[in-house]
């Protein structure tokens, strides 16, 4: 949920680390702090409510000088959002500056325990207590940092990403990691970077060392990385290297990401194919397939688990598995999954889905799957992140990195991966025809065109934009492979633009939501040609009936919803099961364009993060 940034080498460490935070912001914004070791030997902490720029306002006539640094964006879980609960934190002496992502979750039994001990605590925070535990530990028991930090991990119980800056000690920074996640960067001089993901380090180096639950790394310019556990015993980190480009991280023109991630889907999805399907032959190879034919091939149930906007890619999953692969699926949101006692089967393959890789409660949803014997497969985006590396194997979807809060490129990039995967499958199992498998995949290839016409919709919801401004209730009509992309929309529109929104089955409406129509009410209907589109007029004609104002999505030539809508926005045509790909492209759209009307922060919207790394 928060974002932590650290840099240790030659340079001035200031501007590398509110840029890193910049680029972190994604993960919290509602505090940031930054803390540095200056030549003369001072640790100064800095602190800010509010966004990364009142940070860096805030320091502009401080000392930020010094070559050693660590910095945090904060996304509050414990305590408001305040200077005094923003990281770093110093200990009680002001010898120690910890920066932390995740929870502690005895942090009160520690605190209290402290508190008994005569230390005074200046914030309210769980990350407080950490470091005072640890130099608590390091003072009473005359203890280096390091070995000070290794007793106190294992008397804490939760989640951590940490980084220390001790002034005694200028040339070294101490992190450590456990179910948060913490990349290391090697740079070329000798120097090290650390951040929650890569981001911030991909244009310094593409040297990375992804660190594992249990690792704590010391980290000394000019010197080799250095990994132990906390019972000291040597770890071997596993270097990797990264590739992603400046233009990736970098708005390109763009006012938001979140346009412009909306207007990469045709590229990115066209990455996310390159290799897998062939043009040629009209063939997918997945090598998740290839490696795990049989496990996969012979499931006897699909459970689909995720949270959010993946939850809904998911349900277009669970269409396109069972109609193609004729596998039962279950679509289970992570966060129930992991506290119920759910029946898993050793021959049950669990799909996890997440664009971060990061999810708590995806991630504890896959331990007990994998406690239950399952196989666990990842659909991801993160590359290195926590999930792919939890689980059995999977696909990555290959779309580059999403940094607006509202997923948009990740979503359509997991439905065109489950797409892929269902295809495949039906393939191997024998369940759709040759035929029908090469006109499918031939069509899927055809998909990033047609997402490009749907994207020239954007003048029209430009213009539309306003009229909804006002709305404050919306609702969000579809039916099959469209219901999903109903609760995305209004996902998308409840996100950014803070109204209220519900996606419902269209023939659902009459047996509640119906009462709540009147002619203040926006209804979005995602009324393309398929084989429930006579049902859906009909749906269209209840909400007209009663005083409804009407806004449909439709198949290009569509002249019959025209006579009865408010406004129509004209799609290309496509599969049915492709469908979603299309429609969910002006509904992002739709949502952008009321959000920037209503002068909202697109990007950063209002108690949301981008990784919920907390449950
Ligand atoms: O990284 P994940 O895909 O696991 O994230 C899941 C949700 O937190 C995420 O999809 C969230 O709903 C987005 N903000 C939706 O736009």
């Amino acid at each position: 949920m928060c974002g932590i940034v650290g840099y240790i080498g030659k340079t001035h460490a200031y501007p590398i680390l509110i840029k890193g935070l910049k680029r972190l912001e994604y993960r919290g914004y509602d505090s940031a702090g930054v803390a540095m070791i200056n030549d003369n030997g001072n640790l100064n902490v800095y602190k800010a409510k509010g966004k990364v720029a009142d940070l860096e306002a805030y320091c502009e006539d401080k000392d930020t000088s010094g070559c050693v640094g660590i910095a945090h964006t904060r996304w509050a879980t414990h305590g408001e959002p305040n200077s005094a609960n923003a990281h770093p934190h110093y200990s009680a002496s002001g010898r120690l500056a910890l920066i932390h992502n995740g929870i502690i979750e005895n942090y009160l039994t520690v605190k209290e325990k402290l508190v008994g001990r005569g230390i005074a605590f200046k914030s309210v925070t769980d990350s407080e207590v950490l470091i005072q535990l640890i130099e608590y530990i390091m003072q009473s028991n005359n203890l280096e940092l390091l070995e000070a930090v290794q007793v106190a991990l294992h008397q804490v119980i939760g989640a951590y990403a940490i980084a220390i800056l001790d002034r005694e000690h200028p040339d070294t920074i101490i992190c450590a990691r456990q179910s948060s996640p913490l990349v290391v960067g090697l740079g070329s001089d000798g120097a090290y970077y650390i951040a929650s993901d890569a981001s911030p380090i991909a244009e310094y180096t593409d040297k990375v060392v992804y660190l594992n639950d249990g690792d704590i790394a010391v980290l000394q310019p000019g010197h080799d990385l250095r990994v132990v556990n906390m019972d000291n015993e040597t770890q071997h980190p596993n270097v990797k290297q990264i590739d992603v480009t400046l233009g990736q991280l970098e708005k390109g023109g763009y006012p938001y990401f979140m346009l412009k991630e909306i207007f990469e889907q045709p590229s990115c999805l066209r990455d996310c194919m390159r290799g897998r399907i062939s043009v040629e032959g009209y063939h997918i190879t997945l090598s998740a397939v290839i490696d795990y034919r049989d496990k996969l091939i012979n499931a006897r149930r699909i459970i689909i688990v995720a949270c959010g906007t993946s939850w809904h890619a998911g349900l277009i999953g669970k269409q396109l598995f069972e109609s193609l692969c004729r596998t039962p699926v279950e679509v289970e949101y992570a966060s129930e999954f992991r506290y119920r006692d759910p029946v898993l089967y050793p021959d049950d393959v669990v799909v996890a889905i997440s664009q971060s890789g990061e999810t708590a409660d995806t991630l504890a949803a896959i331990e007990l799957a994998r406690k239950a014997g399952a196989f666990v497969f990842g659909i991801c985006n993160a590359i290195g992140a926590s999930i792919p590396r939890l689980t059995q194997t999977g696909v990555y979807i290959h779309v580059g990195p999403e940094i607006g809060v509202a997923s948009t490129k990740a979503f359509t990039g997991q439905v065109i991966v489950l797409s892929m995967l269902a295809l495949c499958l039906a393939n191997e199992r024998h369940t759709i025809s040759d035929e029908k498998y090469k006109e499918m995949v031939a069509e899927l290839i055809r998909i990033p065109e047609k997402m490009e016409k749907a994207l020239k919709t954007n003048e029209q919801i430009e213009r539309l934009a306003p009229i909804f401004t006002y709305a404050k209730n919306c609702l969000y009509l579809g039916r099959g492979y469209n219901y999903p992309v109903a609760l995305e929309g209004a996902l998308k529109l409840k996100e950014i633009s803070y109204i209220h929104a519900e996606g419902y089955p269209a023939a659902e409406m009459k047996h509640g939501p119906i009462a709540l129509i009147d002619s203040e009410m926006p209804v979005f209907v995602i009324a393309t040609r398929d084989k429930l589109y006579e049902k859906v007029i009909s749906n269209i004609q209840e909400v007209r009936a009663r005083g409804g104002r009407v806004t449909a999505l439709v198949t290009e030539g569509d002249e019959q919803i025209r006579k009865f809508a408010d406004h129509v926005i004209e799609l290309p045509d496509t599969i049915e099961c492709f469908q979603p790909l299309i429609a969910s492209i002006p509904l992002q759209l739709l949502a952008y364009h009321i959000a920037v009307c209503k002068g909202k922060d697109v990007d950063r919207p209002r108690n949301l993060a981008k990784s919920v790394t907390v449950e």
